[in-house]
């Protein structure tokens, strides 16, 4: 094999276990005597290893679906099923846990707490675990490296670039090894070189078998899912694959053709 093709990871084929299961979900908020259908009838399902971008016009609901997906929020009805957990029985307590340990949110403008180091914000999802602090340590470190910033763990926020915080938000959100990894508009800060560098970060995760959903506008950030779901006043307007997943596919049917032969 070739340095170049032995560089490249394998891509993992998505599995066929269900990790999201949304069936007619709403979302009614009350302003005044005014409601406000922002998720109207929302019916999804992710399997495991899936890379999934959300598009639609500004009010169309986006938001407010990864709220409720990242169990940051409650639907109004409908069921969501999470590795096959029904959430809207949780109490609120138990539902916490779940955001904690299941969930990693990565958001527009980072989040990071400003008087802790790199590591330390990392470290913070790690709290409730019931590890020493050498091993959260040591978890936070390896997670860094991941994301690429092994150099940078002792920087406060305002001493790393907007694509370094960012790197660092991942890996807060990827610290506990989340079923799900939601990212909203986590290039919307960023510049187009630094956003096509984070995009790479999040290609690499979905590579590596991580579940990815990023809510965006840019097209260019969409195309690196494999999957575009479209949606419009509140519901799901389109569901299709991405230009990538048939190239994808095209890449396993040859590589075990070649495989074969
Ligand atoms: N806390 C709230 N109270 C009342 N209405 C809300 C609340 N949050 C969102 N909405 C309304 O719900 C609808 C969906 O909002 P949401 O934030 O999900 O949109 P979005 O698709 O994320 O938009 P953007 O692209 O601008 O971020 C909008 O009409 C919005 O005004
Ligand atoms: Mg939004």
């Amino acid at each position: 094999m070739i340095a170049a093709e032995a560089d490249k990871p394998t891509i993992k084929p998505q599995g066929d276990k269900s990790v999201i299961k949304l069936k007619d979900i709403t979302r009614i908020y009350k302003v005044g005597v005014e409601r406000i259908h922002a998720l109207d009838g929302i019916s999804l399902e992710l399997k495991e290893n899936e890379y999934v971008a959300v598009m639609g016009a500004s009010g169309s609901g986006k938001s407010t679906l990864m709220n409720v997906l990242g169990c940051l929020d409650r639907a109004t009805s409908g069921y969501y099923g999470l590795d096959g957990q029904d959430t809207t029985k949780l109490s609120d307590a138990a539902l916490a846990r779940v955001r904690n340990e299941r969930i990693g949110f990565v958001f527009q403008s980072f989040e990071l707490l400003s008087q802790l180091t790199a590591i330390k914000n990392v470290e913070m999802p790690l709290i409730y675990s019931r590890n020493g602090w050498r091993s959260r340590r040591k978890r936070a470190q390896s997670v860094l490296e991941r994301v690429g910033l092994s150099d940078r763990i002792k920087h406060k926020p305002n001493q790393l670039s907007g694509g370094e915080k960012q790197r660092v938000a991942i890996a807060r959100a990827l610290v506990c090894g989340p079923s799900i990894l939601l990212a909203d508009e986590p290039t919307g800060n960023l510049d187009s070189k630094t956003s096509e560098s984070i995009m790479e970060l999040f290609d690499k995760l979905h590579q590596e078998g991580q579940t990815i959903i990023i809510v965006t506008h840019e097209e260019f950030v969409a195309h690196h899912a494999e999957r575009i779901i479209h949606m419009k006043d509140g519901r799901i307007f389109s569901d299709m694959p991405s230009n990538r997943k048939k190239a994808n596919e095209t890449e396993m049917y040859h590589e075990e053709q070649g495989r074969a032969s």
